[in-house]
């Protein structure tokens, strides 16, 4: 699969200009990520679906997401249409991705798709926005432009209840933060590429920022990136 994913090389020699966010769940990063990429004309990948794509593979058949030798055999075998399942944005999605994401196995056989995408971006795109967890520590370590997205987790589950009264899913405030703060637990706490800042990455907090400042603030900061890179 990875490979016919990425098979459009780029035509010009120049490196890909990767711009890497991290941060934790809800933070913003995803919203982030799609309008820098639509504004750059760089290809985007939101490497949270591809966790999401496996964990939910092994719950939709009554499987353990945490069953080590199921859940790398079910990534060694993803394919792009996968990631089109329309059951991957709900919160099952991500308890059962923040789970599968604990296995090493797991993480190993979608680092070299998720390395390809960056280095190749699909469409002939002269650079990748990628967002996730561990991008700008393990995924993209070399990225060009580093951006850690965090907000507080009130505020965080507050954002996250708005989205899912916005797609009718009925939620209450205690229960929502609640469940942002066990995943963080989980991907800050598991030993393979934890939810982590890069010491080179800039740090945008979120939590007293619209969508507007938020992309505002980003876009200065990859732009003294893109000056360095092309001096
Ligand atoms: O970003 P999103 O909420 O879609 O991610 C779902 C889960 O997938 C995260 O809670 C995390 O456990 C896992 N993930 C990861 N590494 C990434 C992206 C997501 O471990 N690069």
């Amino acid at each position: 699969m990875w490979q016919a994913m990425t098979t459009a090389k780029r035509e010009t020699s120049a490196p890909s200009f990767v711009i890497a966010l991290d941060g934790p769940a809800a933070s913003g990063k995803g919203t982030l990520a799609r309008r820098l990429a639509r504004h750059f004309g760089y290809a985007h990948l939101d490497t949270g679906l591809i966790y999401r794509a496996v964990g939910m593979k092994l719950a939709r058949a009554g499987e353990d997401p945490s069953d080590v030798a199921r859940a790398t055999a079910v990534s060694l075998g993803l394919v792009a249409a996968d990631l089109d399942a329309p059951d991957l944005r709900g919160d099952e999605a991500a308890d059962a991705a923040s789970k599968v994401a604990v296995i090493p196995g797991v993480r190993a056989a979608l680092l070299a798709f998720q390395q390809n995408f960056a280095a190749h971006p699909p469409g002939g795109a002269a650079g990748a926005v990628l967002d996730g967890r561990d991008i700008g520590t393990v995924v993209c370590p070399g990225a060009q432009a580093k951006l850690y997205v965090t907000a507080s987790a009130e505020i965080r589950a507050e954002r996250r209840l708005k989205e899912l009264r916005e797609i009718g899913v009925g939620a209450i405030y205690a229960r929502v933060l609640q469940d942002l703060k066990e995943r963080d637990a989980r991907d800050r706490g598991r030993d393979t590429a934890p939810l982590a800042q890069a010491s080179d990455a800039f740090v945008l907090d979120t939590s007293a920022l619209d969508a507007d400042q938020a992309f505002a603030a980003a876009l200065a900061f990859i732009e003294t990136r893109n000056r360095a890179d092309r001096a």
